[in-house]
């Protein structure tokens, strides 16, 4: 049962400490489908060469169909000399196959192999990612539609700034996440060359079609050098990167939406499903679905550094060092699954109060407002930043609104000021001027939905 990929030259067995740290399989089982899927395709490129004939490569590959077998239905056993996951399904293949299982890694070596099903599973952790966020976005997009119409303080360094509609300010956070299923797109389509044909190092001499591969396992192209193929995992740091721009993303809006649940705030509840209590304040109610996914952010950030950090000091092709890529990848794909998954959930269970958002406008929002009306009226804007600015002092100082300072002590700070200014009073029709694209009004919103439901033809 002692199946090792490279004992010619040893006297003994590996040290025992050694084995273990070297050994992958807790993190690398997950890629046995790639594994095999390359492998079927490489036991073809081999048989068009000439180095298998069509009943041997036949048999191969339904040898590795029956391995696959074994892996879902969880009857795989490890033996303490595998490795990782390649010397498993190696191991298998012999055993159902002998001799001609051994042909089977002929010019390939572990490094072109493992480079090769590294990108075909980050093929489909693109795709579920991008699944979910699709599913967010449209989660946020619904309660965006159901809630148009109502208005809330819009805040900068978390001070009362303009008004703003509450969905507005929720699909904010649709167009941060519209922006990382692009970033993921891009990356997608660029990390979709193929390293297998690289061999250990130096390419492979056997004949082997490289472009017939690419082309059977769904690669748009080959990669161009050999060294730089196995050593290279920019597509890795690519995709934790990405992830944790989408967890960077997910902790904003996970802050906002925390502040807002807030009894001081009370401009959304949490559905209890997403919450949890204290064991020792009976009345507490946490937003302990948002504080992980605030918390994940810093464990896939953790991962972005990591594998940079891995990479760091590797001399050029393939070093073991490599071999950690795999946790940082899987170990972000993971947290964020899990914590797109909650949002979604936290998102679509939300309950808006629609009457405490519009509760907390006050008439010193309307400030800029109360500027723009006196540039309609042919004021430079500084002064009429500045006029208002003085009302707003005055205002301060006598304790009341700037909406209750009389027209005549108004008209002394800036004579344009007319009785119709009372009409800047009115936060809803205020919105409506901020018609430009990507403004709060109700058509640029509705237009904001329209991109975003657009989406899915862009990736
Ligand atoms: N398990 C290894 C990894 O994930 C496979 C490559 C091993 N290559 C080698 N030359 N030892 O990195």
């Amino acid at each position: 049962n002692n199946y090792q990929l490279w004992g010619g030259r040893f006297k003994g067995q590996p040290n025992k400490a050694l084995q273990e740290l070297n050994n992958s399989l807790p993190f690398d089982a997950r890629l046995y489908a790639d594994d095999l899927d390359a492998s079927k395709a490489y036991a073809e490129a081999l048989t068009r060469a000439g180095h298998l004939n069509d009943a041997e490569c036949d048999k191969l590959v339904k040898s590795l169909e029956l391995i696959r077998y074994d892996w879902i239905e969880r009857l795989v056993q490890f033996e303490p000399s595998d490795e990782d996951v390649h010397t498993v399904n190696e191991r298998m293949l012999v055993a159902l196959t002998g001799e001609l299982g051994q042909r089977l890694h002929t010019g390939r070596s572990r490094n072109d192999q493992v480079a090769t099903d590294m990108k075909l599973w980050l093929r489909k952790a693109i795709r579920e990612t991008l699944g979910r966020l699709r599913q967010l976005i449209q989660a946020i997009a619904a309660q965006a539609e159901t809630h148009l119409g109502v208005l809330m303080p819009g805040y900068t360094h978390l001070q009362r700034a303009q008004p703003v509609q509450f969905s507005h300010w929720l699909l904010s956070h649709a167009f941060a996440l519209r922006e990382d299923c692009l970033r993921l797109g891009e990356l997608r389509d660029r990390a979709n060359v193929l390293p297998l044909g690289s061999g250990a190092l130096a390419g492979n001499p056997l004949g082997i079609d490289r472009l017939w591969l690419a082309e059977r396992l769904g690669f748009a192209a080959v990669t161009g050098n050999s060294m730089h193929a196995v050593g290279d995992r920019d597509f890795v740091v690519d995709f934790i990167y990405c992830a944790s721009m989408v967890s960077l993303h997910l902790s904003r809006l996970a802050e906002d939406l925390i502040i807002y649940s807030t009894k001081e705030f009370d401009f959304i509840h949490l559905d209890d499903a997403f919450t949890s209590g204290s064991s020792l304040m009976p009345q507490k109610k946490n937003p302990d679905s948002l504080e992980l996914i605030r918390g994940i952010s810093g464990l896939i950030t953790s991962n972005l550094t990591g594998i940079m950090m891995t990479i760091k000091g590797t001399p050029s092709t393939y070093n073991k060092d490599l071999q950690f890529d795999k946790q940082y990848c899987f170990q972000a794909y993971d947290k964020l699954a899990q914590s797109l998954d909650i949002a979604v959930g936290v998102v679509r269970t939300l309950t808006v109060r629609s009457e405490q958002l519009e509760a907390a406008l006050s008439p010193d929002m309307l400030a800029t407002d109360w500027a723009y009306y006196l540039v309609r009226k042919g004021v430079p804007f500084r002064q009429a930043h500045h006029h208002i600015g003085r009302v707003v002092a005055l205002a301060e100082q006598r304790g009341v609104d700037i909406t209750e300072v009389p027209l005549g002590e108004l008209q002394q700070i800036c004579a344009a000021f007319g009785a119709d200014i009372a009409s800047v009073a009115d936060y809803g029709a205020n919105v409506q001027q901020y018609a430009c694209v990507g403004g709060t009004s109700t058509a640029s919103i509705v237009e904001q939905l329209r991109l975003l439901k657009k989406l899915d033809k862009e990736l």
